[in-house]
């Protein structure tokens, strides 16, 4: 990428986040990322700053949001990465389970969105990308609510594209299928062990400059990514 960006990352600490923040640090650009705990990570303290927030603690992300974003007007690109998965039938979800899980995975991102618009819309040119899902095309099994999440994330990322194409930000989801991370450690499957079972999270940042690279009058508006061959392994139950 040959100009050097600013690059706010939600959901840098691990995963698939990680991954796009150690390429782009690579690349030379600078990150602010945001997640809960940055322990086991080790960015360049000179071209990363990490912002411990819980994106799950709605009522109180407007203050920290706003505050981020004038501390930081020279942010020019949003990846809208964090998030977790849970799945199974709606009987299993408790109402606060349900609200949970749609602030952290939809509503955290739209209060990033809306906190950092004006100053992205002010930009020459800008980037938001969301890290949707497979789950964000079709409904599937188990699914009802992380679906409902990643597609309501898939008709902001639309609807925000429309509407803010004119001041020169452009809008990008990313739809992975099952991608190799800690997201499984707390779910009863994973995807097979062949490497054709997952995508690594290496691919998904490699969409994601390959986004940022794209000359400024071409959006590429939705990246779908898969495993060439999907398997779901189930885990053992635990006692
Ligand atoms: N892995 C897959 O198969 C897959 C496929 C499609 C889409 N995705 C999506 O990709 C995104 C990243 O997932 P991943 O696979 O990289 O999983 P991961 O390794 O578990 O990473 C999740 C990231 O989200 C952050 N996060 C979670 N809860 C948070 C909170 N309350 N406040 C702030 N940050 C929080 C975590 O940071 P802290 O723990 O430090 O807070 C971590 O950096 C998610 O949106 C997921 O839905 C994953």
């Amino acid at each position: 990428m040959s100009e050097h960006r600013t690059v706010l990352i939600s959901g840098a600490s691990s995963g698939i986040g990680r991954a796009i923040t150690e390429l782009l640090l690579a690349e030379g650009h600078r990150v602010i990322g945001i997640g809960r705990d940055f322990s086991q990570c080790a960015y360049d303290p000179h071209r990363f700053s990490a912002i411990e927030m819980d994106l799950g603690d709605i009522k109180a992300l407007p203050a920290q949001l706003d505050a981020l974003a004038k501390q930081h007007p020279e942010i020019d690109a949003l990846i809208n990465c964090a998030g977790r998965g849970q799945f199974g039938s709606l009987e299993e979800f408790s109402y606060k389970q349900i609200y949970k899980l749609m602030d952290l995975n939809f509503t955290s991102h739209a209060f990033v969105c809306k906190a950092f618009m004006p100053q992205l819309k002010q930009k020459a040119h800008s980037n938001i990308i969301f890290i949707g899902s497979e789950a964000a095309l079709a409904g599937a099994q188990k699914g009802s609510i992380y679906c409902a999440s990643k597609f309501a994330l898939r008709g902001f990322a639309q609807a925000l594209r429309e509407e803010s194409s004119k001041q020169g930000v452009a809008v990008s989801i990313i739809n992975p299928g099952m991608v190799d991370t800690p997201f499984f450690d707390e779910l009863n499957f994973r995807p097979g062990d062949d490497s054709s079972n997952a995508i690594q999270a290496n691919d998904v940042a490699e969409a994601v400059k390959m986004i940022l690279t794209a000359r400024p009058g071409t959006v590429i508006d939705e990246v779908n990514l898969s495993p060439l061959k999907k398997v779901v392994q189930f885990k053992p139950k635990r006692d």
